[in-house]
């Protein structure tokens, strides 16, 4: 038998918490290398509560009974929401992303919700996740500080991000994981009707623009605008992509970038209050 030593035991947590695994499914853990007992062929096979001793976690039985739900469906969920309470009540029973399993709760979104700016984030983080806010941990700090340098305030402006879950580990949201949710951040827009939106990095500005931006990295798309059309909305939006906060607290020198993207957004602001 290997005997594992403490530090061992940490060492493979650290691991397994890098990896994403930061989240306790079931409340013993699981040997899936030990040898599956053998079934007697006289025990009948016995279901229900009653079977056995060991219970199966709440979130498992939830997969067992749902069918995998697509893009698809997700609009048609969507597109029968008619108003935000209504979207937020239909997110909060929607089991067709498996980012909800592992998620503490739904990150709805923050702010007003007839904001004339919406601002797109990636997904919630750890703080999001124990908040059940959008950007409250250090890259909303900087959220914060960046709409404050322009005269907004996260009460004056709506903020969502592509998947209202956080992916475990704070990896990035995969494709398809976006594609299911963006139904429902469509459906947000439109519900919001903003006049403008703020796309922060690559992940919200590939959910949100078009082919064939949507292939473009966020170097390429940030600080220029793009017209972009929402299902439910009459005339196509104007979208400014610009980096995600979290990278400028990896990467201060794209501040300066950031910085100009933001005042062309604020210039945009101001034009639009002259127009009324
Ligand atoms: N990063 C995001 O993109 N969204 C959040 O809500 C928090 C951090």
């Amino acid at each position: 038998m290997v005997k594992y030593g403490y530090m061992d035991l940490i060492e493979a947590l650290r691991l397994q918490v890098e990896w994403g695994a930061d989240e306790a499914l079931l409340d013993a853990p699981q040997d899936r290398r030990a040898a599956a007992p053998a079934a007697s062929a006289s025990a009948p096979v016995q279901a229900g509560p009653a079977a056995g001793r060991v219970h199966a976690p709440r979130h498992v039985a939830r997969h067992a009974t749902v069918l995998p739900a697509g893009p698809a469906q997700a609009a048609k969920v969507a597109e029968g929401c008619e108003s935000l309470e209504a979207l937020q009540a239909a997110l909060a029973g929607f089991t067709g992303c498996a980012l909800r399993d592992t998620a503490t709760q739904l990150v709805f979104a923050d702010g007003a919700a007839d904001a004339r700016l919406v601002v797109v984030g990636e997904a919630p983080g750890a703080e999001e996740d124990r908040a059940g806010r959008p950007f409250v941990g250090p890259a909303g700090q900087l959220l914060d500080k960046m709409l404050g340098s322009i005269g907004l305030d996260r009460a004056t402006v709506r903020i969502i991000n592509t998947v209202p879950w956080r992916p475990p580990g704070d990896r990035p949201p995969t494709e398809a994981e976006v594609a299911v949710c963006l139904p429902f951040l469509l459906r947000h827009i439109a519900l919001v009707r903003p006049r403008a939106l703020l796309l922060l990095g690559a992940v919200a500005a590939r959910a949100v623009l078009p082919e064939p931006e949507r292939g473009l990295g966020i170097r390429r798309l940030r600080g220029a605008w793009r017209q972009v059309e929402i299902p439910g909305l009459a005339a196509p939006i104007p979208c400014l992509p610009s980096y995600h906060p979290a990278y400028l607290l990896r990467m201060p020198s794209a501040k300066a970038e950031a910085w100009r993207d933001l005042l062309q957004l604020r210039e945009f602001l101001e034009l639009l209050s002259t127009q009324g």
